[in-house]
């Protein structure tokens, strides 16, 4: 069952949503959706909503939109609370459909308005929404926009949790729109946390747990970027706006994102035909030792067995790489990799690794290896569905040299990723 529950303020009268206003000139124009939602593979048992805002400024500006199945019912409430043509910027924080959703329904009726988002997000916007045709601005961290009376201030926040995320903060409001970040998964038809009869503090964290804490390195970014801002309300895109204790909640972000975890070790083991899967064992050992987990690398080719799987039998995650040639292995890997199959190596990260020129069987087979152990193999199929990140890939493959940036980032972001799976309690 959908239901559209009605805003009760804090008199005890109901409420329309036209009549929803959060600050001067500001107002609340979402929808709530108590149905148990499936999303990211949870059912949202309490629901959720979807916050949109109007600044009705001398350039009236709208702040993400709603689910894409409430888009047209979105736009008719807009409608009563401006005429469409009068807007002038539509500003998207983050793509995903249930803030972007109401967008094209918004946007062939406010044919005047300029689509504000990060670069990243241009043409994923374009596409999802046929508007090849539409005038954007791009802004990058740190830029400020004029919404005639009311200036705005955006802040990149790539990977909280897509590449392409945004926050927005009101200068003169004080109010920081951070979408999708400080949400909660409740449909309660209360809009303050202050007001919801209950402390929001474990739904709160619920939400983190399941939709940011994957991407706990990026908090990082944000709690340097919102430091300095002096923020008195968060009104994010899910569930409640806060206005109390704001900085507790800004601070329960930092604390559940530091690393809880220490004394964590890897190994890496490689064979390498022209020192290419060298340099990538190398590059890991750089970014994970740059975590704080101390790494030993073995030279298959010039170390001994035992030495080797004494190392892995002590480590926290392995890594094994060769080089493809003839479409297999080089040097003595297999026997090795046969004896891991007879260890109990339950609770260790695995992941395969190596440079290649033309098809890569090597690094295949080393997963096919790895697979037939009881490590947890890294693989990108996982990485996408217990995250959503797309630009961590599993196995590590490496055409040719790794020293181009995008080839060194490609092995470092593996490496961060592995590290923070390993630092994290959860
Ligand atoms: Fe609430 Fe990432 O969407």
């Amino acid at each position: 069952m959908r239901l559209l529950i009605n805003i009760i303020n804090q008199e005890g009268k109901q409420m329309n949503n036209t009549e929803i206003k959060i600050a001067k000139d500001t107002y609340w124009v979402g929808k709530i959706d108590n149905r148990e939602v499936p999303f990211h593979r949870l059912v949202l048992s309490k629901g959720t909503t979807y916050n949109s805002y109007l600044l009705k400024t001398g350039k009236p500006t709208v702040i993400d939109t709603v689910d894409m199945e409430f888009g047209r019912e979105y736009a008719d409430q807009m409608e009563k609370l401006i005429d469409p043509l009068d807007i002038s910027y539509i500003v998207i924080n983050h793509t995903e459909p249930d803030h972007s959703g109401g967008l094209a329904a918004l946007a062939s009726r406010a044919a005047n308005a300029t689509i504000v988002c990060t670069e990243i997000a241009v043409p994923e916007l374009q596409e999802m929404y046929k508007l090849h045709a539409r005038n954007f601005l791009v802004v990058k961290d740190g830029d400020t926009l004029d919404i005639g009376g009311k200036t705005l201030l955006f802040k990149e926040t790539p990977y909280l949790h897509t590449a392409e995320t945004m926050i927005t903060y009101c200068v003169e409001d004080k109010i920081l729109f951070p979408c999708d970040i400080f949400s909660t998964h409740v449909a309660v038809g209360k809009l303050f946390s202050d007001e919801a009869g209950f402390d929001i503090t474990e739904d709160f964290k619920g939400y983190y747990n399941a939709i940011i804490h994957p991407h706990r390195r990026y908090v990082r970014t944000l709690i340097e970027a919102v430091k300095d801002l002096e923020i008195e309300m968060i009104a994010p895109s899910h569930g409640f706006i806060i206005r109390e204790d704001v900085r507790k909640y800004i601070d329960l972000y930092a604390e559940l994102s530091r690393e809880t975890t220490q004394g964590k070790k890897a190994a890496i083991v490689y064979t390498t035909l022209k020192n290419n899967t060298k340099k990538m064992a190398g590059i890991l050992q750089n970014t994970l030792q740059a975590n704080g987990i101390e790494t030993a690398v073995w030279d298959a080719e010039k170390s001994g067995m035992s030495e080797i799987l004494d190392s892995i039998a002590a480590a926290d995650a392995v890594f094994i790489g060769s080089s493809t040639r003839y479409a297999d292995m080089i040097g003595n890997l297999e026997p090795l990799l046969k004896e891991l199959q007879q260890m109990n190596l339950e609770g260790k990260l695995a992941a395969a690794f190596g440079s290649y020129g033309w098809s890569g069987e090597a690094i295949e087979v080393i997963q096919d290896y790895l697979n037939g152990t009881n490590m947890t193999v890294q693989s990108t199929s996982e990485v996408i569905k217990s995250t959503g990140m797309t630009h961590v890939e599993f196995p590590i493959r490496v055409r040719f040299s790794p020293k181009d940036t995008d080839k060194t980032q490609k092995i470092k972001n593996a490496a961060d990723f592995v590290s923070d799976l390993l630092l994290s309690s959860f």
